[in-house]
């Protein structure tokens, strides 16, 4: 069960006033809020151990090391992933991806074909093309549904003994569709082909198990997750981060260098050049900790209801088209109004203080499969009220009055 009264004291920026209203922060899918317990864990670094990691023998870099790894083991555990050093941490799931995208470009050759889905975010199309360009490898594309899910029986007659990777987000940003990744991650295998999960928009909301999936890589971000900015991890199983050469040169990432010849250090430093997000990848941990107190199944149940209540009553307004209606969702809606464009619909609920997200999202393809420039998208959190919602809804009449 939720209390909701006492997780939303733990989150300062609830109380902010937003031009003149109490925000209602429904932009959880683009960010979420930060709980105190995760802030104060950045204020007690940077004021009692703030220093370099893996470097110094000072008891500073000792403490600022052991916390670091402390957190990489964290983040080992709440994944269900076998050994701390398969979890690189990385500035986010772009990042992530990135890395995974720049190590097959000197694997894939032009025979090999690689798969995305219709419903993916630009972070996980672009990368991928770019390998394409690079490798002539062919990319190809799981088609949607009206209901905004992926059509399975085009994946099993897309793939073949060609395919060498599948790309394809475990939740749409844009749509909330909760996509069936172990059916695809299990039929890709059946191929021969890797499978690289964006997990960005899902651990929010669900708790993978990596281990159980047997997925290759995982990706996800640490602020979509009640953690900070610039911190994620991508997950790998060993063998294929040992076969995959690193991202970057730099400090951190060697076990020796002369002018003749570098070695690399082991994993998971490989891929860890430079001075890493020391504050982030701490608070990443402890927005884990925050997160499985209040207990994942609890917080998919709760967002349930609010989602459940919000589609109900949305479906109530005249002219409102929702998009993305897959019985597996999160708790994102997007929609629009009669003809209203959905920047003016945005803007509007701002001045009441309620923050949506409105455009494409990063995800043009899906608008171009809906022929429409956007949506206003709202995004429910586990720190999300019924009351917020029933504000939205007051909005939308309002904003619907005076663009009509
Ligand atoms: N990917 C983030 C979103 O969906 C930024 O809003």
């Amino acid at each position: 069960m939720i209390d909701i009264k006492k997780i939303r004291e733990d989150f300062p920026i609830l109380n902010r006033k937003v031009n003149g209203h109490d925000l209602v922060y429904f932009d959880n899918a683009a960010t979420s809020q930060t709980p105190k317990q995760v802030i104060d864990v950045i204020v007690d670094y940077y004021s009692r151990f703030n220093s370099n990691i893996h470097r110094g023998v000072h008891k500073l870099s000792q403490e600022a090391t052991d916390a670091y790894e402390e957190a990489r083991i964290k983040i080992q555990k709440h994944f269900n992933v076998a050994h701390p050093y398969e979890i690189i941490l990385t500035a986010g799931s772009t990042e992530s991806i990135n890395i995974i995208a720049s190590g097959y470009s000197n694997l894939l050759n032009p025979r090999d074909e690689v798969i995305i889905s219709a419903l993916e975010h630009h972070s996980n199309i672009v990368p991928w093309q770019m390998m394409c360009e690079k490798t002539g490898a062919k990319l190809k594309v799981i088609p949607m549904t009206l209901e905004g899910t992926l059509d399975m029986r085009a994946y099993e007659s897309i793939l073949s003994s060609n395919t060498k990777l599948v790309f394809v987000n475990h939740v749409s940003n844009a749509l909330g569709t909760i996509n069936p990744i172990k059916e695809i991650i299990c039929k890709a295998h059946e191929q021969g082909a890797h499978v690289l999960i964006d997990g960005a928009q899902a651990c929010p909301h669900i708790k993978p198990d990596l281990q159980d999936l047997d997925v290759d890589f995982y990706v996800t971000s640490a602020h979509k997750l009640c953690g900070p900015t610039g911190i994620g991890m991508l997950y790998g199983k060993e063998e294929f981060l040992r076969a995959l050469p690193p991202y970057q040169g730099g400090g951190e990432m060697i076990s020796s260098v002369t002018f003749e010849k570098t070695t690399y250090a082991d994993l998971p430093h490989k891929f860890e050049a430079g001075t890493p997000n020391i504050a982030g990848g701490i608070a990443f941990g402890t927005a884990l900790d925050y997160m499985n107190e209040i207990g994942f199944d609890a917080i998919a149940a709760y967002e349930a209801e609010l989602l459940e209540y919000a589609t109900n009553a949305l479906q109530k307004i005249d002219g409102i088209k929702i998009y993305g209606e897959s019985l597996h969702k999160t708790a994102v809606i997007s929609f629009n109004v009669s003809n209203i464009h959905p920047y003016d619909l945005g803007s509007i609920l701002d001045q009441m203080g309620i923050a949506v997200r409105t455009g494409h999202h990063c995800a043009q393809p899906i608008m171009d499969f809906f022929e429409i420039p956007g949506t206003v998208r709202a995004s429910f959190s586990f720190y999300n009220t019924f009351k917020e919602i029933d504000r939205m809804l007051t909005g939308i009449h309002k904003a619907v009055k005076m663009l009509q």
